[in-house]
């Protein structure tokens, strides 16, 4: 069994294409979607229509929580800044749309057929808003893995792939296909991204499983020509990225 994970894509359906292009290449079982779909780029409608017609399973990230309820997003941890972003996006979006986001998961439990589970979640299973970089102390992770019964997580949120041994288990990041970042987001520091997309397959071998931390090239200047167009309010930050290709 082959599993796709894809997370923060963030409304950024070009990067999104190019990452299904892949998969469909790597004969994949199952595509899980980890959350943070729609809010900051300019395509969220494409987003969220692609992922329906995937029938992917889906993870609520903090965006998607903000998404649904614009008037918390400060305790969703979005940015003041952002919160213009979230309200453009919310007026691109169905009553049908935001019927879909609500229906996403806090968390999903996955069994391969060797007996090896699988968690899915944003941050972590406890909370959309907690980042686990590999140097989160492993006592930070006891308290966000207390009681979890999988051999590997997987999240996103930090938009920093990671591949990382747990006692005998793993935490898996599997990047940003959206927005991947240069550096771990941290107060007051804006964003850097890189020019690709980030994704993670996870594949069952024998007794074990193997991890794919994958990078996939998108056409980033037909991104920003979209943007130009699309009267985002966050233009000007994204028309910043990408500079040295
Ligand atoms: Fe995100």
């Amino acid at each position: 069994m082959r599993i796709a994970f894809i997370s923060d894509i963030h409304g950024n359906f070009i990067a999104l294409q190019a990452v299904l292009a892949d998969i469909k290449r790597q004969g994949i079982d199952q595509v899980v979607s980890l959350g943070d779909t729609v809010s900051l780029g300019p395509q969220p409608k494409e987003v969220l229509d692609t992922l329906k017609e995937l029938k992917s399973i889906n993870i609520k990230g903090n965006h998607d929580e903000a998404i649904l309820a614009p008037e918390r997003a400060a305790q969703y941890e979005i940015t003041e800044h952002l919160v213009p972003d979230l309200h453009w996006c919310r007026e691109r979006l169905t009553e049908s749309d935001l019927e879909f986001i609500r229906s996403f998961e806090r968390t999903h439990e996955i069994s391969f057929p060797n007996g090896i589970k699988a968690l899915a979640f944003h941050g972590s299973p406890l909370k959309p808003t907690h980042i686990i970089l590999s140097t989160t102390p492993a006592e930070t992770l006891d308290s966000y893995f207390v009681g979890q019964t999988a051999g590997v997580f997987i999240g996103g949120h930090s938009h920093i792939q990671m591949h990382r041994r747990y006692g005998k288990k793993l935490v898996v990041n599997s990047g940003s296909v959206g927005n991947a970042f240069v550096h771990p987001y941290s107060p007051g520091n804006t964003p850097k991204l890189l020019p690709w997309a980030e994704y993670a397959i996870i594949t069952q071998s024998g007794e074990s499983l193997d991890v794919d931390l994958r990078r996939v090239s998108f056409d980033t200047s037909a991104l920003l020509d979209i943007i130009k167009a699309s009267g985002l309010p966050g233009t000007e930050w994204w028309l910043g990225q990408y500079q040295n290709g």
